[in-house]
């Protein structure tokens, strides 16, 4: 069974550029309610931590100096099958290859710059959103 939560950031560079709101309010058109939600700016260490699983991968050190160059905001998202949906709206990593009318296809420059976060499966989801937000911390 798909869960009904998942996490989301929206990345520095949607953030500098004025797009929150109007990201915000395609996220809740489409159905998702915000179960919780900071603004917030991530340190190298933080940054890191939750991109472990790519730590390895060659485009880790610039991934955590993009995540860290500015201010995020995080969230909690709630909707049936959260996790599929929300990576169906912010579109393909690489916003050339995002489906128009998707969050990257409108709002993000290039792949890393790419406007979103959306997690990738209900485990990460979990983790996810306990690594920000003690109300869905597990123990
Ligand atoms: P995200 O985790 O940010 O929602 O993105 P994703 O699942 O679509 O992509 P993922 O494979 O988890 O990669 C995390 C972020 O790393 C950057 N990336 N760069 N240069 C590259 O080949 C490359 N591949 C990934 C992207 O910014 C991606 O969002
Ligand atoms: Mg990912």
């Amino acid at each position: 069974m798909s869960g009904k939560i998942t996490f989301t950031m929206i990345k520095p560079d949607a953030v500098k550029n004025g797009y929150t709101g109007k990201i915000l309010d395609q996220i809740i058109t489409n159905g998702f309610q915000i179960r919780g939600m900071k603004y917030l700016q991530l340190t190298e260490e933080k940054a890191g931590e939750f991109y472990a699983i790519h730590r390895e991968r060659p485009f880790f050190k610039d991934l955590v100096s993009f995540m860290t160059s500015g201010p995020i905001v995080a969230a909690v998202l709630e909707k049936e099958n959260a996790v599929a949906d929300f990576r169906n709206l912010i579109g393909a990593t690489d916003p050339s290859k995002a489906e128009p009318g998707t969050i990257r296809n409108l709002y993000a420059k290039s792949i890393d710059a790419n406007a979103m976060h959306g997690s990738d499966s209900d485990e990460n989801a979990a983790i996810e959103a306990a690594f920000f937000f003690s109300a869905f911390e597990r123990y």
